[in-house]
């Protein structure tokens, strides 16, 4: 492909499957909440950034550094986010905080911030990493059901914004697991949505997916009720 690949979040799980697979043919630029957790991975053809964004400010920091070593991107993939699991009237104050901060607000700031650089390429694409909980209604993942049902309607109207200039992909995917669960949880692997990601990004213009759903065969997907038949 040879494309000039932004992926955040990409120290660990999802986002470095996708550094990985997408390491051989791209640049890349891989950022993280600090420089120190690539410290272990190596991976080539890739420029390394560390910033926490649940502090804003930094992503300023973060465009500038990158401005320094690009003037565009072909690929910008937002990837980071947290999730945290409490009955709402638990939640502490400052995870509502950091939820909303790094899942949305960080991902529309650092979005805004790298248009002017994606507009530079041929062929520009921003792909959110949204979640099958902005769909559903899991007890406990209320805020972040909230932060990725927003990104969700977010990214809808973005393309709509920049049809015809930049492509807005949106995944959405029940359980990964990035914990490297050992005992056979049938549930999808980070693999699976790097592979979802280079098909998305290889798809020839005016091919858009604008949005996909990934489950596992073997997920319950809260799909049995007490009242189900036995199927
Ligand atoms: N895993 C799932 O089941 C699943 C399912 C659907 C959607 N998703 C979404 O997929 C994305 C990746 O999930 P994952 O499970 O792969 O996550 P993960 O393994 O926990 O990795 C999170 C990544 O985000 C970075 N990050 C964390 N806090 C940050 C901060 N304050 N500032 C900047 N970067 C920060 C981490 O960097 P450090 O290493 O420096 O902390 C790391 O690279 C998330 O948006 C998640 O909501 C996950």
């Amino acid at each position: 492909m040879n494309k000039k690949i932004c992926i955040t979040g990409a120290s660990k799980g999802i986002g470095l499957a996708e550094a990985k697979l997408l390491s051989k043919e791209n640049e890349l630029v891989l950022h993280a909440s600090k420089k120190d957790s690539f410290k272990d991975i190596t991976i080539e053809n890739a420029h390394l950034f560390g910033h926490d964004f649940t502090q804003l400010e930094n992503i300023d920091v973060f465009v500038k550094e990158l401005q320094e070593k690009t003037e565009s991107l072909d690929i910008l993939v937002n990837n980071a986010g947290l999730m945290f699991i409490e009955k709402f009237s638990d939640f502490p104050d400052k995870d509502i905080h950091t939820l909303l901060t790094l899942n949305l607000h960080a991902q529309l700031l650092v979005t805004k911030k790298l248009i002017p650089l994606l507009l530079k390429s041929k062929d520009p694409h921003i792909i959110f990493m949204s979640s099958m909980s902005a769909k559903n209604r899991i007890i406990g993942e209320s805020v972040y059901a909230a932060t990725k049902a927003g990104i969700m309607q977010f990214a809808h109207v973005l393309r709509n914004e920049l049809a015809g200039k930049i492509r807005v992909s949106t995944i959405h995917s029940w359980g990964v697991n990035t914990w490297n669960d050992t005992e056979g949880a049938e549930i999808l692997t980070p693999e699976n949505i790097a592979e979802t990601l280079e098909f998305i990004i290889s798809r020839k213009r005016p091919f858009l997916v604008e949005s996909i759903d990934l489950g596992h065969e073997a997920h319950w997907n809260g799909a049995v009720a007490p009242w189900s038949p036995e199927v």
